[in-house]
């Protein structure tokens, strides 16, 4: 993907051993197709060289606010006008304290000091020991931080270089790069809640069999996603699917049909959005055996009988909430063939505002996907794209419509 394309990110470094993994942010920043001025303090080049920031970014590292190379010699000035944001990864206690301070003594500090902050904004990546995070000045610089405009994120858990265990650890590169991108998206959905299904279901034949399908999940995931970017808090009942959680985003994870029922409902109560994606088995089988089923070599083949699923986004659209407008419904149909006269009639036939229809056989496990939107006035084609790409012009539409 290219969701940075076009934007310029002012990449601090200041000290702390997580230094090294801000050589993989600036990498995953310009993959994302940013373009990436690295600025590193005097402490962060005790952790890791100017030359292998420059390598990776393509331009010289700034560190010094005597920087001869700029015609004015004003780095602070030029390099926070051209940022759209200022991302600092790591932030160290000792950078916190200066930014709350509004010190500037070198450039690092002196840039963000001197950015524009109603254009220019300012994200943080702490990277501190755990008794360094819990600490209350810690604490309260960040609270202040934050109150004077400053974007936090994270920060992570677990094993510390120290060897201590705790909260303070610079978020993973690619969950910064996930935050940024998030942070650039509009807010359509703030505030709002949005509870997703996804994937498929397994439907138990005996303690090692089952009945599923080849959903993948992606598209839910992805939908999950933008909606946590476009500000909303997300609740994600995912199928048996092997994907990672999105960032910000709570999971639940169910198995069978009934699960998947059990679970949304009550968090529909919730919700200002639901949106169904999961492909939810029609049927269960009726007689699980508690045993293996095995071969007794007569020849002789198990009978299953079959029982019908509840269905869960026509149960979820018929609730008085749905009906008085306070949850607004999204199917979704997957079909083989005629999908615009068959996701009419089953737009209809589950009660939905929005039922969006794709070809089943061309989406499943496929990164892309192309989609019908289909409601009470008719329906729109959505171009074959990636289906992050899909799932957030999906969201700005919703939002359209609430
Ligand atoms: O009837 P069909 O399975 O084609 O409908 C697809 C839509 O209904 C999808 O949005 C799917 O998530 C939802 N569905 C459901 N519970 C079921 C069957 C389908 O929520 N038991």
């Amino acid at each position: 993907m290219n969701d940075l394309a076009g934007k310029h990110i002012v990449l601090g470094l200041s000290g702390g051993i997580a230094c090294y993994k801000a050589a993989e942010l600036c990498r995953a920043l310009v993959k994302e197709g940013a373009t990436v001025q690295v600025v590193m303090t005097e402490a962060a080049e005790q952790f890791i060289t100017p030359v292998t920031m420059q390598a990776l970014s393509g331009r010289p590292v700034y560190g010094s606010q005597w920087d001869s190379r700029e015609p004015n010699n004003m780095p602070h000035i030029n390099l926070s006008r051209q940022a759209d944001a200022i991302v600092i990864a790591p932030c160290s206690a000792d950078f916190m304290a200066k930014l709350l301070h509004g010190r500037a003594d070198e450039l690092l500090s002196l840039m963000c000091l001197a950015r524009p902050v109603d254009k220019v904004p300012l994200l943080l990546a702490p990277a501190l020991n755990r008794e360094m995070w819990a600490h209350p000045a810690t604490q309260r610089n960040m609270a202040q931080l934050a109150a004077d405009g400053a974007h936090v994120l994270g920060v992570g858990s677990g094993f510390q270089a120290c060897g201590e265990t705790g909260d303070g650890r610079m978020l993973e590169p690619e969950q910064l790069t996930q935050d940024i991108v998030a942070f650039f998206q509009p807010k359509l959905l703030a505030g709002k809640r949005v509870l997703v299904t996804a994937g498929p279901t397994f439907e138990a034949i005996d303690p090692v069999r089952g009945i599923t399908n080849l959903s993948s999940g992606k598209m839910g995931f992805a939908i999950a996603r933008a909606a946590r970017e476009a500000g909303a808090e997300v609740t994600l009942v995912a199928g048996p699917v092997s994907l990672p959680t999105p960032r910000g985003v709570v999971r639940i994870d169910v198995r069978s049909a009934q699960d998947m029922f059990d679970a949304t409902q009550p968090q529909a109560l919730l919700a200002d959005i639901f949106i169904a994606t999961a492909a939810v088995a029609d049927w269960r089988v009726a007689n699980p055996s508690a045993k293996k089923m095995k071969k007794d070599g007569s020849g002789k083949v198990p009978e299953l009988a079959f029982t019908e699923n509840p269905d869960i986004l026509a149960a979820v659209a018929s609730s008085s909430r749905a009906r008085a407008g306070e949850l607004f419904c999204v199917g979704f149909a997957a079909e083989s063939h005629d999908l615009a006269s068959n996701a009419q009639a089953k737009r209809i036939r589950k009660g939905v505002p929005l039922l969006v229809g794709n070809i089943g056989p061309a989406t499943f496990g496929a990164d892309d996907n192309a989609l019908l939107l289909v409601d009470e006035h008719g329906s729109q084609e959505v171009p074959r794209a990636a289906k992050l790409e899909l799932a957030r012009l999906l969201v700005a539409e919703i939002a359209n419509r609430l």
